[in-house]
């Protein structure tokens, strides 16, 4: 495709050309906008990027072996993971209220990732995945997302932040940013990934997050992407995921009662996650989810599916 590799090569070299023998941080999440922009930019300059991935301790199952796979091994790229789990954790201990846990991961993730931006000697510039969406989204008063959620990652910089911004991937679409990832050799399965939020975990988890629940929730989410893939229905909704609630409920298994955790199994399809309908996933294929998430996660006894569109109901439920 000559156009993307003309734009790849036309941004190479600005990249080049501006950055010229500075350092520049990025702070890589996993996602999609992110991952893109640091393989470009790594294109340009090599190890003057220097990746910043923060495990905020509410990400996906196995989410920080994978990234450091999938961009410092595989893509070679200069990253530094850092573990900051506990201090997230801390933060949020008793704490219910949803926009109130997202100012708290917001605040935590801006504090940690200050810090180890200080740490890299010389940095000049900070990059990010902003997307052609973000400027428009963040140019408009009232998108009803920003007024209902603060969504802290879209936005500009931390003022305290003293860095020159480099955003290669501002002009480009969504489904643009994911041919360029591919053109640049990011797996496919990489580049069509769902969106993920910020808060990560931390709104996925009704009411008051802890360390459990995170862990019976990433083991519960983790299936239901599993047979997402495995049946081919993945790359079929816009977005999947498991929510915890802090309800408990009876149960039997074997000869035992049991009384513990519901699951809430949610996809949805949208074209703006603006508005969404509730994917019609097959009932054999949520038998199988169900079936496995009750089985093999321990904590989680009643698994259920959410059939609300949005609106009026959110996507998230927090
Ligand atoms: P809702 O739940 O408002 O979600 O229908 C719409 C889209 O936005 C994502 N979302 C967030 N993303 N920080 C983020 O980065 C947030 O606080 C946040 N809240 C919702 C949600 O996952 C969906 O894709």
């Amino acid at each position: 495709n000559w156009k993307l590799t003309n734009y790849i090569e036309k941004t190479v070299a600005e990249i080049r050309e501006k950055v010229g023998d500075n350092k520049v941080i990025l702070g890589l999440s996993g996602g999609v906008d992110s991952s893109v922009a640091a393989v470009l930019i790594h294109k340009a300059i090599g190890d003057q990027l220097n990746c910043i991935f923060v495990d905020t301790g509410l990400l996906r199952k196995n989410e920080d072996v994978k990234v450091m796979e999938n961009y410092g091994e595989h893509f070679n790229m200069n990253i530094k993971l850092v573990d900051a789990s506990e201090r997230f954790l801390t933060k949020l201990a008793g704490v219910d209220d949803p926009e109130q846990k997202r100012k708290i991961i917001g605040n935590e993730f801006i504090h940690v990732f200050d810090e180890e931006s200080h740490k890299i000697e010389g940095a000049k510039f900070l990059a990010q995945g902003t997307i052609y969406p973000d400027v428009i989204e963040s140019q408009s008063v009232n998108g009803p997302s920003a007024v209902i959620k603060s969504h802290h990652n879209v936005g500009g910089l931390p003022e305290e932040m003293d860095f020159e911004l480099l955003e290669p991937l501002r002009e480009l679409f969504k489904d643009e940013v994911r041919k360029v990832g591919e053109e640049l050799g990011i797996p496919h399965h990489l580049v069509h990934r769902h969106p993920f939020p910020g808060p990560g975990l931390g709104i996925r988890i009704l009411g008051a997050v802890d360390p459990e629940k995170v862990k019976i929730l990433q083991e519960a989410d983790d299936i239901f992407i599993e047979e997402l893939y495995k049946n081919d229905l993945y790359e079929k909704v816009s977005q999947a995921f498991v929510v915890l609630l802090p309800v408990k409920s009876v149960g039997v298994m074997g000869d035992e009662r049991t009384y513990e955790y519901t699951a809430v199994v949610r996809s949805a399809n949208t074209i703006d996650f603006m508005t969404a309908t509730w994917s019609r996933l097959p009932y054999e294929f949520l038998d199988t989810v169900s079936s496995r998430i009750i089985n093999e996660v321990r904590g989680i006894n009643r698994v259920a599916y959410d059939i609300s569109s949005k609106p009026p109901a959110t996507i998230e439920w927090e």
